[in-house]
């Protein structure tokens, strides 16, 4: 540790090693685990590039809209069922695999398990993970009645965690005996941790002997997908198409066979789902084009004039909000690797309450906030992709994030957010396949995605009945 230690000091991370000298054994352990964790100068570097950026940041005149997307709504029914057909046979083959990002922190929720294992409110009490993996058990299941198949290869699953969340996801997925998915299918992988520094850089202690480290933002899956073999797993297995999207979205259709024929058959290398904003101001990231490659503009990066600049048919020039459900081909991820991208993607910073050490080296949650979470984002890929396609969806259908705990004055992605979505989605299933509900009591219908992946197939099940709510097709 001495020499690292120096090799600290000379780095101006000194500060780090404040209470070393006098720590036990153990927690000398525990700090030195830490900091063989972490590469200084890499560090170092990435500040020195984030205060650069803030110095030379101005609004960039060279944004243009992104036009290159289909709307769903606007698609006639054989169109859809093309694609549909075409992702079907791309799952049946075990082309399409799955990749969920599962390891943020979740502090906004504030819960002590992985945000995965949520359970919002449903008459079922399932968790988020539940939902997910039984939505994938479903659509299996539709792909081999289509084609009349006893079996296929089975979607293969790639879980993101991180530090926090890693022992936790797997016991959970153990425990529920993987929900009625073969254990095989699963590859958990951890992504990198990243200390929290001071605004002026420094390094920032959790307590004595702990370093405040969190993830290094969703994209880092990128790299970490190389470093933990899972790309090498993909190429094994033969996926050509990874569907991605965020743990915390209680709509979320998995491996959505629709979006993936509509990429397949464009020919394109990275896809991505958006939502119409609701109004200019409403604070999300928009698809755009830099220098003519496609990009996320940041809501903090975005001017006013943007904004609200309308194009000849009303709709709003930066209109397609970012929600996070992307896809990417296989030969995609694989070139971003080899093109030594997956280690140069930019930084972002948030100014947060970072939990950090007293004068005594005790662990304290400040009041204010006193240091940089640095990360990076999934979205900073998309420049690298050569034909980048957007499908726009009905975000009533597809998008509802569980981010905020229960309880706010006005509720928004919260459990309580969530759990409306989902039963008005649910409603609107069973309305639509003949069925009525008697909601004087309540609100609470689930349909369980083990009966329909997306509201087929009700019609048996629910036409000319009407249901008392709480309720769950099951
Ligand atoms: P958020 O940025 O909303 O973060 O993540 P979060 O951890 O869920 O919540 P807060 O900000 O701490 O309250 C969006 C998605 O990206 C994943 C999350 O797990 C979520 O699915 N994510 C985020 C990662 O996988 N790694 C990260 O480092 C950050």
């Amino acid at each position: 540790m001495d020499a690292k230690r120096l090799r600290w000091e000379q780095a101006g991370q000194g500060q780090v090693f404040k209470w070393f000298d006098k720590l036990t054994g153990d927690q000398k352990k525990q700090l030195e685990d830490d900091i063989n964790e972490i590469d200084v100068d890499q560090i170092n570097n990435i500040y020195k590039k984030l205060l650069e950026d803030k110095v030379t940041q101005k609004i960039n005149l060279t944004y243009h809209g992104f036009e290159n997307v289909k709307t769903l709504d606007s698609l006639t029914d054989e169109q859809k069922t093309r694609w549909q057909s075409i992702g079907y046979q791309l799952v049946s083959e075990g082309k399409v695999g799955v990749l969920l990002l599962a390891g943020g922190q979740a502090t906004r929720l504030g819960t002590l398990v992985p945000k995965g294992q949520y359970d919002i409110g449903l008459p079922s009490k399932k968790s988020l993970f539940q939902l997910q993996a039984e939505r994938v058990l479903k659509l299996e299941t539709l792909v081999k009645n289509h084609f009349k198949l006893a079996t296929i290869k089975p979607v293969q699953w790639y879980i993101m965690t991180s530090r926090a969340t890693h022992d936790p996801t797997i016991k959970f997925f153990e425990d529920n005996s993987y929900f009625g998915l073969k254990k095989d299918s699963f590859f958990f992988f951890q992504q990198t941790m990243i200390p929290c520094v001071t605004p002026e850089g420094k390094i920032i202690n959790e307590s004595c002997c702990k370093v405040s480290l969190s993830p290094n933002g969703n994209g880092g899956l990128y790299h970490s997908l190389v470093t933990s073999g899972a790309i090498e797993d993909m190429r094994a297995k033969g996926v050509q198409y990874v569907s991605q999207y965020c743990v915390d979205n209680v709509l979320i259709k998995m491996v959505d066979p629709l979006f993936i024929g509509f990429m397949h058959d464009s020919g394109s290398d990275c896809a991505a789902k958006v939502v119409a904003k609701i109004d200019p101001e409403e604070p999300v990231g928009v698809m755009a084009l830099e220098n003519n490659k496609p990009c996320v503009l940041e809501y903090s990066e975005i001017d006013k004039e943007s904004k609200y600049l309308r194009e000849a048919n009303g709709r709003l020039t930066f209109n397609y909000a970012h929600i996070c459900i992307n896809a990417f081909s296989f030969e995609f991820l694989d070139r971003l690797s080899k093109e030594g991208r997956t280690t140069q993607l930019p930084y972002h910073v948030a100014f947060k309450k970072i939990p950090c050490a007293d004068d005594a080296g005790q662990r304290i949650n400040p009041d204010a906030n006193n240091g940089w979470k640095m990360e990076m984002f999934v979205f900073d890929v998309f420049p690298y992709s050569k034909h980048m396609v957007c499908l726009e969806v009905d975000r009533s259908e597809e998008f509802s994030p569980l981010k905020n705990n229960a309880g706010m004055a006005v509720p928004k992605d919260s459990p309580e957010t969530c759990l409306q979505d989902i039963c008005r989605l649910h409603r609107r299933y069973i309305e639509r396949a003949g069925g009525k509900l008697d909601d004087s009591n309540s609100n609470l219908i689930e349909v369980s995605p083990l009966v329909s992946y997306a509201g087929e197939s009700l019609e048996s099940r629910v036409q000319g009945h009407q249901f008392t709510l709480p309720h769950h097709i099951e």
